[in-house]
């Protein structure tokens, strides 16, 4: 079984402070990274792959410096950056067999691993055609199998479900529980059924620091007995949406519902509800990105 551990890793871009002594111990199954714009995901899995050199800190794959194992930990990892870019001239195919040369496999491998991976990503029926015509849900899936063909233990995924529309989404959790039953996978989103649906344990960053981790239902703990379901008035909702912050807007039968998040009941029309990860983030981040 492989781990990851980051150790008060600081980044520094010049005197912006990217990240800011980040500490995660990774095992087996899949990780969600969630944060808003600007969190410092990216640059976490930059230094998380050995391609961005951390300030400070360290990172260990099985109580190894991944930068002094140097290839022996790319041999490991597999890697969708966020802007992953494709020849658009190649086909699938292609793609997938030029990329499996270039990680040292021989052609018979290249061809065998290309063909096995192009199902895994149900585009087999696609493989001849070229990436330039795909959309953006194919190519990320291309970029997917292109991060699988060295059978990596450790999985990095930077937004993998960008540009995904919601049937695809729904596969790719799919892909990811299969993916996740025997190797480490880590994967970036801001987007929060992604995690509530196909992670097992969330990472909440927020500007460059880890500011909680732990399975959805433990992160969800935080929030019990702090969320409303509100009926309002037309004048009632400015005054609510001033004072607490606000999740969701409903309207059932004729009468408006505000979610909001408070200690105390809103007024005396509201009911308790379960938290949800919609709520986390909002409580967490807010509304607005960084
Ligand atoms: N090379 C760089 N030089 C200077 N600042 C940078 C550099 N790369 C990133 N940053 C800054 O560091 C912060 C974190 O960026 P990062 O790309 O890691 O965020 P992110 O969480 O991946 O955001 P997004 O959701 O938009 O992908 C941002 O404020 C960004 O502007
Ligand atoms: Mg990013």
């Amino acid at each position: 079984m492989v781990t990851l551990q980051v150790e008060r890793v600081s980044k520094l871009y010049g005197g912006f402070v990217a990240l800011q002594e980040v500490e995660l111990e990774l095992g087996c199954g899949v990780y969600g990274l969630l944060g808003p714009n600007g969190a410092g995901k990216t640059t976490l899995m930059r230094v998380m792959t050995d391609l961005l050199a951390p300030s400070r800190g360290r990172v260990l794959c099985n109580g190894r410096d991944i930068h002094a194992m140097g290839a022996d930990y790319r041999d490991l990892l597999g890697y969708l950056p966020q802007d992953f870019g494709v020849y658009p001239n190649f086909t699938a195919e292609g793609f997938l067999c030029y990329i499996a040369r270039l990680k040292g496999l021989g052609r018979a491998a290249a061809r065998q691993k290309t063909a096995e991976l192009l199902e895994l990503v149900g585009l087999s029926d696609r493989r001849k055609r070229r990436l330039g015509g795909f959309s953006g849900g194919e190519r990320q899936r291309v970029g997917i199998a292109q991060a699988l063909l060295n059978e990596p233990q450790v999985l990095i995924l930077d937004e993998p479900t960008a540009g995904l529309d919601p049937q695809e989404r729904i596969r790719f959790r799919g892909l990811l529980n299969r993916l996740g039953k025997d190797r480490l996978v880590l994967l970036s989103t801001h987007i929060v059924s992604d995690v509530e649906s196909a992670a097992d344990q969330v990472i909440l960053l927020r500007r460059g620091q880890v500011i909680g981790q732990g399975t959805p239902t433990e992160l969800l703990r935080q929030l019990e007995g702090k969320v409303w379901n509100v009926p309002v008035t037309a004048q009632e909702q400015e005054a609510l949406a001033a004072r607490y912050p606000c999740s969701n807007v409903s309207r059932v039968d004729g009468v408006t519902y505000m979610r909001l998040i408070a200690d105390a009941p809103p007024t005396g029309r509201a009911e308790g509800v379960p938290a949800n990860l919609e709520d986390l983030s909002l409580y967490h981040f807010g509304q607005t990105d960084r």
